[in-house]
């Protein structure tokens, strides 16, 4: 998997060491700022925060789905739409943001402030999705946050094992409306099939599970290529009403106006975790990403950042992002895992410091 990134702005390499501490805000709430005077650009992109609703004919959302599965060890498998399939059917789809073609043109991972790469999976959420098989992370009862999700993996884990609820917020509406919400779908669909499994074979082991679930699907296909027509079960599902599809909210937008949006709710959402993989590029958001985690993140939370040490034509990366933490003076940093090998890779977690009793 390549991981360049092609921008439509101009290149720019600057070092981790072209920033200090001093330059970054202050402290203060400053979304102007450019903190290493960074030539990316929009610096503030600007996209009004909203919330989506999955609508009630949801089956609608996977017709023609390809899915494709990750498999992390003894985590439930992961069911989400290969990337390339918006390539093939860019000039299909409706899309209002108008990125699925002009990613397609350009071939582009990213176009700052109008397309920020939610459309495919991205390295270093495999990292984490390892980091929580090794360390055992169940989200038990637990409120999630997938802060820039794109397909939504991390969250849709957090679902799948038992969090009490999940949102999803991606800066494109495209992508929560054609990627994350058809992959949490994509992953209920799986639940139901199994849940009907569990039924009927109480005590078989997950493989004999799996391969049930995998022969009821075949049948189901079989009945319908006989029939012309979608099985009944299928055709009258309505999985906007499933438990799992209950639990999760989404939201497309910037981070300075999703902040806000949540900030009206009352009680404005808290996160026992929040999930942000491969969103540290741009040294220019990271006042509104810190402001985000500080405001939503609750009083004993923890924030998984998963990301590359550098990233190359963007500037931002892991080493820029501790120094601006830093100088906040609101979390603690916690190496978890660090990747050495080629681009090194890190997953980070960030805690609220203790407040030291005088
Ligand atoms: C490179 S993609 C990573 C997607 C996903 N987390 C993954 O690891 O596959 C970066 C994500 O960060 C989010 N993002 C970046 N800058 C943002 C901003 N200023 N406001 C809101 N979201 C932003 C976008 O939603 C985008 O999907």
């Amino acid at each position: 998997m390549s991981f360049s990134f092609n921008f439509d702005v101009h290149a720019q390499t600057a070092s981790p060491d072209d920033v200090d501490g001093s330059e970054l805000q202050n402290g203060k709430p400053d979304y102007a700022a450019k903190p290493t005077e960074d030539k990316t650009k929009p610096a503030e992109p600007v996209k009004e925060a909203k919330e989506h609703l999955p609508p009630s004919d949801t089956h609608l959302l996977l017709v023609d789905a390809v899915p494709e599965t990750v498999t992390v060890g003894t985590l439930p498998p992961l069911h989400f739409l290969n990337e390339t399939v918006f390539e093939k059917t860019a000039l299909e789809r409706e899309d209002g943001e108008n990125i699925l073609s002009r990613t397609a043109g350009q071939r582009s991972d990213l176009i700052s402030g109008v397309y920020e790469g939610g459309l495919k999976v991205w390295e270093c959420t495999y990292d984490l999705l390892e980091l929580i098989e090794k360390d055992g992370e169940t989200f038990g009862r637990k409120r999630v946050l997938d802060l820039g999700c794109g397909a939504g993996l991390l969250g849709i884990l957090a679902l799948k094992r038992g969090a009490r609820q999940v949102h999803f917020q991606d800066y494109n509406t495209t992508v929560i409306e054609q990627l994350t919400l058809p992959n949490v779908l994509l992953n209920c669909q799986e639940e139901d099939v199994e849940s009907e499994d569990d039924e009927k074979g109480k005590g078989k082991g997950k493989t004999q599970k799996e391969d049930d679930c995998k022969k009821k699907v075949k049948d189901e296909e079989k009945q319908e290529a006989r029939d012309g027509d979608p099985p009944p079960k299928k055709r009258a599902l309505d999985l906007s009403q499933h438990s799992l599809m209950t639990k999760c909210r989404f939201f497309s937008g910037d981070w300075i106006t999703f902040l806000a949006l949540a900030l009206k709710e009352d009680p404005s959402p808290k996160y026992d975790i929040i999930f942000t993989s491969e969103t540290i590029y741009n040294t220019a958001y990271y006042p509104a990403l810190h402001d985000t985690l500080h405001r939503l993140l609750a009083p004993d939370g923890l924030v998984y950042l998963a990301t590359k040490s550098h990233y190359f034509g963007v500037g931002g990366g892991l080493h820029l992002f501790e120094k601006f933490v830093e100088q906040r003076g609101v979390f603690s940093v916690d190496h978890l895992w660090d990747v050495e090998e080629g681009l090194q890779r890190h997953v980070v977690g960030l805690r609220f410091k203790m407040v030291k009793a005088s």
